[in-house]
């Protein structure tokens, strides 16, 4: 997979890392004599849906030789790792895409988007005065990997898009390995607590610059989750108070960050938008069913699945705040779609009336977009802070 990448060969230390995460009996290689020459993996993940939590097999580590390319490889990977999540009842797939074009055929839909940020920090002053008795504390790694897994925990479980991360994983990602540094410092772990209750935590390098002006350094945030308004804010007031920096950058971060209304200077942060997770609906009736709608309503849907067949055809969905239902129907459908594409609007980060406009839906019976819109949108924009 590194060859593929065009990276080097992995340390000791990367592979110690990358075993503990590993699933060995979801791990594939394509051999061609004794050389491995494609690769990919799957980690059992559980994914947050909107009003509930979906068992997700998150695609990994998927690279074919250059030598091997344009043969089928990636497609045959693509077919056993289908077959077996819906085999096993893993009702969604997700996956962090090397360039777009690779996987709308296999029914993979763009369904969360990701924020790269960048606050300049002479403008970095707060509208409002901070309040809250929250303190914040350097925290070793043992002390993170047990708070923050709390912290973690509890925050996933009203944002879609996100997955569990059991302390296992997020040793994982405190690891601070060399590769990762590009020159910046080793992490800072900070840890937000009220009353000794652990409520947000950010993890962050720094890396120091001069110039004529003075000192021109960068603070490259690596992950900050919080799971409230007051530890939210504190933990960002903190990154931003950090001397010596001319700026706070940081990737991945939700495109409904509150910070740009916590500062004074709203034309800050400076955002581009970036594609996110790309999921795949692995059985469409039972992932309609998992999740939970803003607004009571019935939709007939037409799916189109050529990858996985056994998803083709039309299904009633009945679904509200409280509870949800989807069987196949032999009725009049309210909407057609391909399956990648109800995988772009599942977790609310899309609107069925883009997509109908961009000629990918098809409204059969008036009215049926917004009611779907309605009953499909979220409190919260869909996002996956974790890398996999
Ligand atoms: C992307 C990659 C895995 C494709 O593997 P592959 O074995 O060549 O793919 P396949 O032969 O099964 O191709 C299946 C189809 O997808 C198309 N396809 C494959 N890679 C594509 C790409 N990067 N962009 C656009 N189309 C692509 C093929 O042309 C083929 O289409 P066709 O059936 O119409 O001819 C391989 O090129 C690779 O390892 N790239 C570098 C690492 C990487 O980007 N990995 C993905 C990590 S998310």
């Amino acid at each position: 997979m590194r060859r593929a990448f065009g990276a080097s060969l992995p340390t000791d230390e990367e592979l110690a890392v990358s075993r503990e995460i590993t699933e060995f009996d979801r791990t594939l290689a394509f051999f061609d004599g004794p050389e491995i020459v494609a690769t990919a993996g799957i980690f059992s993940y559980e994914m947050t849906v909107p009003g509930g939590t979906l068992p997700c097999g998150g695609v990994t580590r998927v690279s074919v030789l250059s030598t091997h390319r344009r043969r089928g490889l990636l497609t045959a990977m693509m077919r056993r790792q289908l077959d077996d999540m819906h085999e096993r009842g893993e009702p969604l797939a997700a996956l962090y895409a090397s360039e777009a074009p690779i996987y709308g055929r296999f029914g993979y839909g763009l369904a969360t988007y990701q924020a790269a940020v960048e606050v300049d920090r002479s403008h970095a002053g707060f509208a409002k005065a901070l309040t809250g008795s929250g303190r914040l504390a350097m925290v070793d790694v043992p002390t993170a990997v047990g708070a923050f897994t709390r912290i973690w925990e509890q925050a996933r479980r009203d944002q879609p898009g996100m997955l569990r991360l059991d302390e296992r994983w997020i040793r994982s990602e405190l690891a601070d390995l060399e590769l990762h540094r590009e020159g910046a410092s080793p992490h800072y772990r900070v840890l937000y607590q009220i009353d000794d209750n652990p409520s947000g935590f950010a993890v962050y390098r720094i890396k120091l610059a001069w110039d004529a002006s003075g000192p021109n350094g960068v603070l490259r945030l690596e992950m900050l989750v919080a799971t409230s308004p007051e530890a939210y804010a504190a933990l960002w007031r903190h990154l931003l108070d950090v001397d010596l920096m001319a700026r706070v950058s940081a990737e991945m971060r939700p495109v409904d960050e509150p910070l740009r209304f916590l500062l004074a200077d709203s034309r800050q942060p400076k955002t581009r938008i970036e594609d996110g997770l790309w999921v795949r609906l692995v059985d469409v009736p039972t992932a309609l069913a998992g999740r939970r709608y803003a607004a009571e309503g019935r939709l007939g849907l037409r799916v189109r699945d050529a990858f996985c067949p056994w998803n083709d055809g039309h299904f009633e969905l009945n679904g509200g705040p409280h509870t949800a239902e989807c069987r196949r129907h032999d009725g009049n459908p309210d909407l057609a779609i391909d399956v990648a594409d109800l995988a772009a609007v599942y977790l609310g980060g899309n609107r069925f009336r883009t997509l109908m406009e961009a000629g990918r839906v098809e409204e059969l019976q008036p009215g049926a977009v917004a009611r779907a819109d309605a009953m499909f949108a979220t409190n919260r924009a869909p996002w996956c802070p974790s890398h996999f």
